[in-house]
């Protein structure tokens, strides 16, 4: 169940407001919201209002004579107006809402497309770019498009383990992510900005960590992001000796690292991990001291995840920091 707080906190939050939608299909999505809404409080006030009025209205004389007020039954026109009245209602709603679902639903061949495949982990999010060949993970950057020239990102979800979803307020509405089974979803954007979002199904104790940052920048922008992720690790020799710290550990059973020994999957590529601004899903920001952190105790900082604590000394956190500290 959605509690009121989460939902407040929501509506208030400017970085995930529905009320800010930056795509075509985000705004179908707000103008059905509104819409609901408004539907809502009409009924609301409606029904309050006739309750507060008849509570005011009658007590006196019902006090005063001590009998109930005169009874009215069987009124056809009363009967019928609540009735028809919700009925038109609900039916008006139900086909407001299948436009909606018809606009937002992917088209099967998109225009000028980017495809990312997402792929929903405890607690984090793997972001593949099959036709770029690149793959990282919690930022997904994705091109922006112009009136003339629309970019459609298109989306294909999966799962590695539970149900997670995929929701990005301003993008569009919840994408569901079902193990064994892939799902689509597309927003086309042209204001750049980073998008912020969370999974929002329960997945387990990390789910409220699960955070989404999608950075739609210009196109220039992107295909130069692009160019660096496609690249091999840099292999920095000023760090060699930390780099030979880092792959003798068993942080390379789950982390990649391309261009080295290093090819677990369990765990995010972190082939070009200081192009984040983030660890941990959004949890942490991607500072100095915040990956030493990171690296030292994980089990602190997001107690239950899945990378777990190395008992690593001192010297050791120090040299794995400043290996991957040169992944540019
Ligand atoms: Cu993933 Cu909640």
């Amino acid at each position: 169940m959605v509690s009121l707080a989460a939902v407040v906190s929501v509506l208030a939050d400017s970085d995930m407001s529905v009320f800010r939608p930056a795509t075509p299909g985000a705004e179908s999505i707000r103008g059905l919201f509104v819409l609901v809404l408004a539907v809502a409080a009409f009924i609301f006030v409606l029904t309050e209002g006739a309750l507060v009025y008849c509570t005011i209205r009658f007590r006196k004389q019902q006090a005063d004579a001590n009998e109930e007020p005169p009874q009215i039954y069987g009124s056809l026109p009363i009967e019928l107006a609540w009735t028809v009245g919700p009925f038109l209602i609900v039916f008006v709603l139900f086909l407001v809402v299948i436009r909606v679902l018809m606009e937002v639903r992917p088209a099967s061949d998109p225009p000028n497309v980017v495809r990312v495949t997402v792929v929903g982990h405890q607690w984090w999010w793997e972001y593949q770019y099959p036709e770029l060949g690149v793959t990282t993970a919690n930022e997904m950057h994705v091109p922006c498009g112009t009136d003339k020239e629309p970019r459609t990102i298109y989306l294909s979800l999966r799962s590695a383990d539970v149900i997670h979803s995929f929701w990005v307020p301003r993008l569009g509405g919840k994408t569901d992510v079902i193990p064994g089974i892939i799902n689509h979803a597309f927003f086309q954007v042209n204001k750049p900005d980073t998008y912020i979002g969370r999974c929002s199904e329960y997945c387990g104790t990390q789910h409220a960590n699960m955070m989404i940052r999608v950075i739609a920048e210009p196109k220039e922008a992107f295909d130069k992001w692009v160019a660096n992720e496609v690249k091999p690790a840099v292999k920095d020799e000023s760090v060699r000796a930390d780099r030979e710290v880092f792959l003798g550990l068993g942080c390379v059973a789950c982390h990649t690292v391309r261009g080295t020994s290093a090819r677990g999957t369990f765990g995010p590529d972190l082939t070009h991990l200081m192009s984040r601004k983030t660890l941990a899903a959004g949890l942490l920001e991607n500072t100095p001291v915040d990956l030493a952190r990171w690296i030292h105790d994980p089990q602190r900082y997001k107690p239950g995840c899945k990378m777990p604590d190395l008992k690593l000394d001192e010297k050791t956190v120090k040299a794995v920091t400043a290996y991957l500290q040169t992944l540019e």
